[in-house]
């Protein structure tokens, strides 16, 4: 199975002995890593992520907290890189899941050990990945590959974890409460948390000249996808022409990505796109601010509480 520790090598299992754990969502525990939580088969996956992976001039990065809206970034940037051909009748879109057509560099690529041949990939390259900004690879950092980060409400992005691992934990390791899930979230303790962490220091790179980052929001992209999708096709280095403009692409690919017509392809109802998970569970509800519907008052002002703290002063808000 995917959660077996016993697939680790020896060499791995004794680092894993050195660092701190807690009982984890996916697996018996999660293990604390260059300062996130993680799980330990993405923890041997990012090393080896981080020791052989070669960043390109060209390469495009996408990051994202686990469930603040992974799924629908790919499927943008792919769409917005990938629009010469006919959107609406035979795009790629339409009969594979984003997680298929953009890999993620720790859970696929660089996953059991494997040394990928990404010379492979088409130009440029697109990839994925949910590793906090100090712990990427150098070559992210030093060379000129561009970065887009999305980010989500920390509320939202904790209910949609909850039901996500409600249908996904494993049966043997027992339930967990969702206020033992939520206590879990708010001490940061859940895969590459702490989420105020992840997503401050990718907000104050994006700060940061040469404009090498782009940080978007789920909520804003649910207002206005094809704003959103016009900042992201200029970061791209591929902006909308005057004739796509008045052709309404922008428009088009807002379309095909947006959650109802992903959700109801067949690939997205019926497919299984990364490891065991079946790709229908990745499409739930695709709202902002569901968390009204399932955090109590006191649940929901304890990670205002917490955004207040630690966001304060940074110019990031929800
Ligand atoms: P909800 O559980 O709140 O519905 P990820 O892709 O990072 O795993 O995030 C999953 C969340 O994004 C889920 O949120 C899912 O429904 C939502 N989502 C998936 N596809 C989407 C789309 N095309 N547009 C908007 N939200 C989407």
């Amino acid at each position: 199975s995917t959660n077996d520790e016993e697939e680790l090598s020896d060499e791995f299992k004794e680092l894993l002995l050195s660092l701190p754990k807690e009982r984890g969502w996916r697996t018996p525990h999660i293990y604390l890593y260059q300062g996130f939580w993680c799980q330990p088969k993405e923890i041997q996956a990012i090393i080896n992520f981080q020791q052989h992976f070669q960043a390109r001039d060209t390469d495009l990065i996408l990051v994202t907290m686990p469930k603040s809206g992974t799924t629908w970034l790919k499927a943008m940037a792919f769409a917005v890189l990938n629009r010469k051909s006919s959107i609406s009748k035979n795009h790629p879109l339409l009969t594979s899941n984003p997680h298929d057509l953009v890999p993620f560099l720790e859970y696929k690529l660089y996953a059991n050990n494997q040394l990928p041949d990404l010379s492979m990939l088409p130009q440029p390259r697109l990839l994925a990945t949910h590793v906090p900004f100090a712990s990427l690879p150098a070559s992210i950092k030093n060379s000129d590959c561009r970065i887009v980060y999305l980010c989500r409400n920390p509320l939202d992005t904790f209910v949609s974890s909850w039901h996500f691992l409600m249908k996904v934990r494993p049966e043997t390791l027992g339930p967990i409460s969702m206020e033992e899930g939520f206590e879990m979230y708010c001490r940061g303790a859940m895969a590459f948390g702490p989420f105020w962490k992840h997503m401050l220091e990718y907000w104050n790179e994006s700060l940061q000249p040469p404009n090498k980052m782009l940080f978007m929001k789920y909520e804003d992209t649910k207002e206005d996808p094809v704003f959103q999708l016009k900042r992201l096709a200029n970061f791209l280095g591929v902006p909308f022409s005057f004739e796509e403009e008045r052709e309404g692409v922008a428009e088009e690919i807002s379309r095909l990505c947006s959650f109802e017509n992903l959700k109801n392809l067949e690939v997205n109802q019926t497919g299984r796109s990364i490891g065991y998970f079946e790709n229908k569970n990745l499409f739930r509800k695709g709202v902002v601010g569901d968390w009204v519907n399932h955090l109590t008052p006191s649940m929901a002002d304890q990670i205002f509480q917490i955004m207040k703290g630690k966001l304060a002063g940074s110019g990031l808000e929800f």
